[in-house]
């Protein structure tokens, strides 16, 4: 998960070191790691293993691009993934895109790539984020986004001075619950935002970009509330500013890879376990969802709403979710095996003899006890014929659960014949 994400901090540097996992005994794993935190298991073959552990250690914040541009949880470090990139040749596929930093980052090594995900709220943010832009779209960003801005100051501005909740006021349907979760006059600023805004994929990736920030929300992966109230008109000159940001890194994106038809990137709105494309890729590297440790649909409820996005079946067909852990842990981690069965399945025939694969996977932790995820990626792995070329295996410090969770890179090729 969350190379991001999952930073430790200084504090939890300390506390991880004072309090080694009490799981560990019963981790098979735990036996070839020493008990120093931070340490990495190596496995296969050596360079391989080094660039697998390097891309679990990189932790520096990345400017490049359009990293940045949009929070998503558990997104793999910019940096990690490019040097899972360069473990294998040839187009991209990502099953769990996620935000996309797997396909900016083959964009930039000059490599067409394909993303999938379920998620509404991902695939928006991966397609804008790898939109390769002229001068004259980001012209007609920036436009955009100052006559949205404009109309948002007014708007916040009105509601102010008559005070309270005013639907008359509004431009398009604003659902009950998001009430709740903004200062009224924030309500007003977002649906003149959005009403502006319009259809346009590069300002709906804006307007998503700020939604849970202007909230009171606590943050992008806790669902808590904060009582910070947010003064009229600063949401409007905060989109204001990321658009014209966006714009910037769009430029950056754009004249690092250059102009032409490739590379290119495509990014579905599909199933992993079911994958219709019958492209071949010379390379997989993807982060799926860790058994147990995220709801990543629930997590956007906010942007459903305001982006009238419909989450649908995606619900019910999220890997690996949180929710189904806490309900029952032995049916959900069967499940988790056979969707871990059924999307390294048709991953591993999207790929071309000679192949690879890289994945970057966690242990997950659900009350206090560990969820292997290794075990079944290999049995997977196996029964596609896969051969595993390397394999680096790292502690990290997991600050929701506040303990210390193995991190895997795994790197698989697809035999010759
Ligand atoms: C660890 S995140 C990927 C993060 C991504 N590597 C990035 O850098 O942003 C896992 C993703 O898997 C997606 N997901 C969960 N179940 C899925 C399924 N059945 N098919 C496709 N994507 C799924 C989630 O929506 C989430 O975006």
């Amino acid at each position: 998960m969350g190379l991001a994400a999952g930073v430790p901090s200084r504090r939890s540097d300390r506390r991880a070191r004072a309090n080694p996992p009490e799981w560990a005994e019963s981790t098979p794993l735990r036996q070839a790691l020493t008990a120093r935190a931070g340490e990495a298991l190596r496995e296969g073959e050596d360079s391989a293993a080094r660039v697998l552990e390097s891309s679990l250690r990189t932790r520096e914040r990345i400017e490049r691009a359009t990293h940045g541009f949009h929070a998503y949880p558990a997104g793999l470090h910019p940096d990690g993934a490019a040097a899972l990139l360069t473990l294998g040749e040839g187009p991209v596929l990502d099953p769990f895109c996620g935000g996309g930093t797997v396909l900016v980052e083959a964009l930039l090594a000059g490599r067409s790539a394909l993303g999938c995900d379920i998620n509404p709220v991902a695939t928006l943010v991966a397609r804008a984020r790898t939109t390769r832009t002229t001068e004259a779209e980001r012209t007609a960003l920036r436009g955009l986004a100052r006559r949205a801005a404009d109309a948002a100051r007014r708007a916040g501005l009105n509601n102010a001075d008559s005070g309270g909740r005013n639907t008359s006021m509004l431009r398009g349907p604003v659902p009950e619950l998001l009430w709740d979760w903004y200062d009224p006059w924030v309500v007003c600023e977002l649906d003149a935002l959005r009403d502006v805004v319009g259809n346009d994929p590069l300002g709906r990736a804006v307007l998503s970009s700020i939604l849970v920030k202007v909230s009171r929300r606590e943050s992008e992966t806790a669902n808590h509330r904060t009582t910070e109230a947010r003064p009229p008109t600063t949401t409007a000159t905060l989109f204001h500013k990321r658009a014209r940001e966006f714009a910037r890194q769009l430029e950056d994106l754009a004249g690092k890879v250059g102009e032409g038809a490739e590379p290119r990137v495509r990014v579905h709105r599909e199933d992993a376990r079911e994958l219709r494309e019958r492209e071949e890729f010379g390379m997989v590297v993807t982060s799926p969802p860790y058994p147990g440790v995220y709801d990543y649909l629930p997590l956007q409820q906010l942007r459903f709403a305001w982006l009238g996005l419909d989450p649908g079946q995606a619900l019910a067909d999220e890997v690996g979710s949180r929710r189904a852990f806490k309900t029952d842990r032995n049916e959900a981690t069967a499940a988790w095996k056979r969707d871990t069965a059924r999307w390294v399945k048709v991953t591993a025939r999207a790929l071309r003899p000679g192949g690879r694969m890289a994945v970057v996977i966690g242990d997950g932790l659900v009350g206090g006890r560990p969820v292997d995820s290794l075990g079944p990626l290999g049995e997977a792995a196996r029964a596609e014929g896969l051969v595993r070329v390397a394999r680096a295996t790292v502690e990290r410090w997991d600050e929701g659960v506040e303990r210390m969770r193995p991190e895997h890179a795994v790197l698989y090729e697809r035999a010759s014949t």
